[in-house]
């Protein structure tokens, strides 16, 4: 459910038809529905609230300030990977108790950063990471709070780059040898114990596999207990698909209710990382078509969004639909929707039946709220989009355009290329 919609003939988002924004803003830009964001942040976190647990939303997928400070607002953590996203969730006022650092690479002065913050808890992918950690802490009297992420061995039949739970992946410790990793925790002085994780991929639309890891994590910590660990936080990681085209993956309420029968009981608070699902679909990417060419063959639809803008299709293959924000009685045809980056791989979509696009008109691409604006380039030397937020009947840009200074910010010619 969301809050894009078709009234008197033309699409809006809440309020205010897209036409409008786009008079205001230019194109392209990415617009994200506030109520939508609201709407799937609780209705996430209340279908969990039968048990202690911590949603953690997962900046990665987005990570605006604006979509940052909305859902502390409504009680959310922050997981984090890096440094930066550090950075924006304290800047977006996040409770440091409520931020998990994931990641196999993390830096030492990254260590440092959320050590000095206070996070909950690093989420440990190798040995040599806990040893890091233990002397970065050493360094500055602190101790470190961990999980280990175990890498369960399952495969999350989602697509392969973005499969993460299975032995052939980088991530996580295998979980044979999780044991030994928590003993040599335990060991170093400068480490406390917290919890275990794990992350098996993303865009998942079964529950089973996620139940499988849960299982093979709650015999895992089973054991761990007997040893003496002290086990309180279970983080199962995000990854929870959504409707791109006609997938029919699990609602938040079932996915939740599978979780919570296997882990009531067990005496272990929760912690989620969703991304995806609470910002996928409340967001789109407004585009202008530009031209519109044919040959024998195909036909094209040549829009002012390209790859550096969104890069989903081009990655991962992904189907985005695309809808004209004017609705009007029109022919179908086929064609491709290209941006204007000087690679074939950049496109939209490719073979799609849509109806007939004329220059100047605008374009949704729907569900471009996750990974999209976080996974967007300056490649070509083109200017990142604006991001705005509607709310009801009121727009707010909450990031605006680049311009051509913001691009060259930070580059240096050397003294010795001037005359
Ligand atoms: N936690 C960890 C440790 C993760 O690596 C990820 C995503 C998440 C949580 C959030 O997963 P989500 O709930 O959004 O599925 N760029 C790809 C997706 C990459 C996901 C990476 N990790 C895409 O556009 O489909």
């Amino acid at each position: 459910m969301h809050f894009f919609e078709y009234k008197n003939n033309e699409l809006h988002c809440e309020g205010i038809p897209i036409r409008e924004i786009s008079e205001k803003v230019g194109t392209p830009f990415y617009l994200y529905s506030y109520h939508t964001l609201v709407r799937h942040f609780t209705v996430f976190d209340d279908a969990f609230k039968g048990i202690p647990h911590l949603v953690c939303y997962s900046a990665k997928s987005n990570s605006n300030l604006a979509l940052l400070r909305l859902f502390v607002n409504l009680g959310g953590g922050v997981d984090i990977v890096s440094g930066g996203e550090l950075y924006r969730a304290v800047h977006a006022g996040a409770d440091p108790q409520k931020i998990v650092f994931s990641g196999v690479g993390k830096r030492e002065d990254e260590i440092e950063y959320a050590l000095k913050m206070g996070i909950l808890m690093f989420n440990v992918e190798s040995s040599q990471e806990l040893q890091t950690i233990n002397k970065v802490a050493g360094r500055i009297g602190k101790k470190a709070p961990i999980a280990i992420r175990v890498n369960p061995d399952i495969d999350p039949k989602t697509h392969p780059y973005i499969s993460t739970g299975l032995k052939q992946n980088k991530f996580g410790i295998d979980i044979l040898r999780a044991p030994m990793a928590y003993r040599l925790a335990s060991q170093l002085p400068n480490l406390k114990v917290m919890g275990i994780d794990c992350h098996i991929g993303s865009q998942l639309i079964e529950v089973e596999p996620i139940l499988q890891a849960l299982k093979r994590l709650k015999g895992l910590v089973e054991t761990l207990r007997e040893e003496g660990q002290d086990i309180h936080y279970l983080d199962l990681g995000g990854g929870l698909g959504i409707t791109y085209e006609d997938e029919e993956p699990p609602h938040p309420v079932e996915y939740a209710s599978i979780l919570l029968e296997e882990i009531r009981g067990f005496d272990c608070k929760l912690v989620l990382e969703p991304g995806r699902v609470i910002v996928g679909n409340a967001g789109v990417l407004i585009s202008k078509v530009l031209y519109t060419k044919e040959n024998e063959e195909k036909r094209f639809v040549i829009v002012d969004a390209g790859m550096n803008d969104l890069v989903r299709p081009s990655y991962y293959g992904s189907y985005h639909n695309i809808l004209p924000v004017k609705e009007e009685k029109r022919e179908e045809m086929i064609a491709d929707v290209v941006g204007p980056i000087c690679e074939s791989s950049d496109f939209l979509a490719k073979g799609r039946k849509l109806p007939t696009l004329q220059s100047g008109e605008l374009i949704a691409v729907m569900s471009a709220g996750a990974y999209g604006f976080s996974m967007s380039t300056n490649y070509n030397s083109r200017t990142r989009v604006a991001e705005v937020l509607v709310r009801d009947n009121q727009m707010f840009v909450i990031r605006k355009r680049e311009d051509y200074e913001d691009l060259v910010r930070g580059e240096v010619i050397p003294e010795f290329l001037l005359p």
